[in-house]
C-alpha cells in the first residue's frame, strides 16, 4: 500500500490505474477506522481493481470546535487496517494540503442539506460536499463508497454529484453494528462505560418501533421512540424524525410509515453525539 500526502502525487497513481485499465474506488473517511469503513473497503475491494481510501478529518464541516478538537485520529492503526484490507492508496493529507486558501464554495444543496443534520449542524453539509467535490475532482473514481449510518450524508453527496455533474456511483453500504446493535462509528471510541452500556438501547428502540408502526402514525411512532429512548438515563434525544428516504422531507403526520420511509435519529449518549437510523 502507498501512503500518499500529496495531490499531485496521488493524480499520478491513479492516471497510472486508469492506463492499466483498473476500475478506480473511492473511500472517503475521516480515519479512525471500524468494521464498518472495512466493510467499504471489501465492498470497493470486490467491484474495482484499484482502491483509494482518504484518511482526513475534514474541518470545515464540524460545525463544533470542541467536536473537532476530540476528534479520534489513529493513522498509525489505520495504515495497518487499510494495509490489510488490500487498499493501494492512503491518501493522508495534511489540511494545508487540501485547503491551500480558504474553500469560500456554498453549494445550492436545497431541501435535502436543509432539516435534521443540516438543520442541528449549520454549515456541516457545505463541509461534506467541499471535501466530496475535491476527492472527486482529485481522483475521479469510478464508484465511490457510503456508509448508511450517514443516511442523510448520502442524499447530500447524490445531490452534490448532479449539481456539480460528475459521472460516478454512489455505492451507499449497509451500516454496521456491535454484537449488541450499537451502530459502528468513529465517536463510540468517546463513550465511557456506563454510556457505553445504555447505548445500544437506541438501535434496540428503532427495532422495536418496527413493529409499533405497523399499528400507528408517523406522529405516534416518532413519539414513541422520542420517549423510550429518553427514558433511559444518560440518553437524551437530539431529533427523531420519520422522512421521506429520498428527499428527506419530513411526511404526512396521520400517514402510517412504509417502505417508502426511513426513521433518523440523534441521540446525545453523555455528551457525544450518535446518529443512526431504520427502514420502515
Ligand atoms: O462520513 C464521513 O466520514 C465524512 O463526512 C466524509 C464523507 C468522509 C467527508 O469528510
Amino acid at each position: 500500500m502507498n501512503i500518499i500526502r500529496e495531490i499531485e502525487q496521488l493524480r499520478c497513481q491513479v492516471a497510472a490505474a486508469k492506463t492499466a485499465g483498473k476500475a478506480v474506488g473511492l473511500v472517503p473517511t475521516m480515519g479512525a477506522l471500524h468494521a464498518g469503513h472495512i466493510s467499504l473497503i471489501d465492498r470497493a475491494r470486490k467491484e474495482c481493481g484499484f482502491v483509494v481510501v482518504s484518511d482526513f478529518v475534514n474541518p470545515t464541516q464540524f460545525n463544533n470546535p470542541e467536536d473537532l478538537r476530540t476528534y479520534p485520529r489513529t493513522e498509525a492503526a489505520d495504515c495497518e487496517k487499510m494495509s490489510q484490507s488490500g487498499v493501494d492508496v492512503a491518501f493522508i493529507p495534511s489540511v494545508e494540503e487540501v485547503y491551500p486558501e480558504p474553500d469560500t464554495r456554498v453549494f445550492d444543496l436545497g431541501p435535502v442539506a436543509e432539516v435534521m443534520e443540516g438543520a442541528m449542524r449549520p454549515g456541516h453539509f457545505n463541509g461534506v460536499a467541499q471535501i466530496v467535490s475535491k476527492l472527486f475532482a482529485i481522483v475521479e473514481p469510478d464508484k465511490a463508497y457510503f456508509g448508511e449510518k450517514d443516511f442523510q450524508q448520502i442524499a447530500v453527496i447524490r445531490r452534490m454529484v448532479e449539481l456539480e455533474g460528475f459521472n460516478l456511483e454512489i455505492v451507499d453500504c449497509p451500516i454496521l453494528r456491535e454484537a449488541d446493535g450499537l451502530a459502528m462509528s468513529s465517536r463510540n471510541v468517546r463513550l465511557d462505560a456506563a454510556h457505553r452500556a445504555v447505548a445500544p438501547h437506541i438501535h434496540k428502540t428503532l427495532v422495536e418501533s418496527l413493529d409499533y408502526a405497523k399499528t400507528h402514525t408517523v406522529a405516534e411512532t416518532e413519539r414513541f421512540v422520542t420517549e423510550n429512548i429518553n427514558a433511559v438515563e444518560g440518553l437524551e434525544t437530539e431529533y427523531f424524525m420519520i422522512v421521506d428516504a429520498l428527499t428527506m422531507q419530513p411526511v404526512d403526520p396521520e400517514a402510517k410509515p412504509d417502505a417508502s420511509m426511513v426513521g433518523c435519529v440523534t441521540v446525545y449518549c453523555g455528551d457525544v453525539r450518535l446518529i443512526d437510523n431504520i427502514k420502515y
